[in-house]
């Protein structure tokens, strides 16, 4: 297949190539079970976001599933910077972009069969953001919904590594979203409490004080930590602790974070306003400044930007 123009540069199997000719057989094991892993970071300005804390995240994923990438973190962290070297020019002035790596077990690999390529599949690319169908939650809130599905439990398979594996999330998504098109699935844990969503962390804020779920029961966000590093600074009291629905209808503000959101206001859960309705509350709006000092990027204006 000849490359398209604009096509992008992806990173796979040890060479840069357009996205087209990024093919893996169908035996592969990540298209056949889900086996491998991946990690998410994003761009402001074009300049990467917390590379080094997503390497470290995606090696600890890749040591929990035994996977074996068959490079340093700093060879990875090398060809992440040159392919968005490579792509970057794609993207406009106020344009950002997503930044992925992936890593599989590879080609289950059966008598007779011809590929050309075993071993680990390894994958390095960037993508554009869905900014423009996210930018109505800057405006209106995120109308958070529980499904009847539950996150995955630790003991079943870690949520703390970012695996191939998300059926779990989206199946609470599907449901959600067969209910309300804009609504945001956040799944309890097995334990009742509030855990996460598809893609995202959940903050909430009573009395002043800054709480999310215990990290054993969810991926450990890059943005979520970004976020309790900013409340620790501005001396905003901060606990983890095991949140269940009667601590999200009583709250004051609430919260989702993620790589390409970062801080996104929760407007309702289950469809209960939370706190007085005010979206951008107090502690809230103190950590979204924080983080856009932080990333030196207004990112809320760079959705709401986009709003027709
Ligand atoms: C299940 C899950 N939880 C939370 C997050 C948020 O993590 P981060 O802030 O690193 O994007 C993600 C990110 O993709 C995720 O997939």
């Amino acid at each position: 297949m000849s490359k398209l123009a604009n096509e992008r540069i992806v990173y796979f199997n040890g060479e840069y190539v357009p996205e087209s000719q990024a093919l893996v057989p169908y035996r592969e094991r990540s298209f056949l079970f889900g086996d491998g892993a991946f990690d998410l970071t994003r761009t402001f300005k074009h300049r990467i976001f917390k590379l080094e804390d997503h390497i470290e995240r995606f090696y600890r994923s890749m040591r929990a599933l035994r996977l074996d990438p068959g490079m340093s973190p700093e060879e990875m962290t090398a060809i992440t910077k040159r392919v968005v070297e490579e792509n970057i020019h794609l993207y406009g002035g106020d344009e950002d972009c997503w930044v992925g790596q992936r890593v599989t077990r590879g080609v289950l690999k059966v008598e007779g069969d011809n590929w050309n390529h075993y071993g680990p599949t390894v994958i390095v690319e960037c993508l554009p953001m869905p900014v423009a169908d996210r930018a109505h939650y800057y405006r209106d809130g995120v109308p958070v919904v529980i499904p009847s599905v539950r996150r995955t439990s630790p003991d079943a398979l870690t949520p703390r590594a970012k695996t191939h594996n998300y059926l779990n999330l989206i199946m609470g998504d599907l449901e959600v979203r067969a209910q309300n098109p804009n609504g945001w699935a956040i799944l309890l844990d097995r334990d009742g409490n509030l855990c996460e969503g598809l893609g995202s962390n959940i903050f909430l804020v009573r009395d002043g004080e800054l709480l999310t779920p215990r990290e054993n029961f969810v991926l450990p966000g890059v943005s979520r930590q970004t976020v309790i590093d900013l409340a620790r600074e501005l001396g905003i009291p901060f606990r983890e602790a095991d949140l269940d629905l009667f601590d999200g209808y009583n709250a004051d503000e609430a919260f989702i974070t993620s790589t390409s959101l970062c801080i996104c206001p929760i407007s309702s859960i289950n469809g209960m306003t939370v706190g007085d309705g005010a979206l951008y509350g107090a502690v809230t709006k103190r950590l979204i400044d924080a983080y856009a000092g932080l990333v030196d990027c207004d990112f809320v204006q760079q959705y709401l930007s986009k709003l027709q």
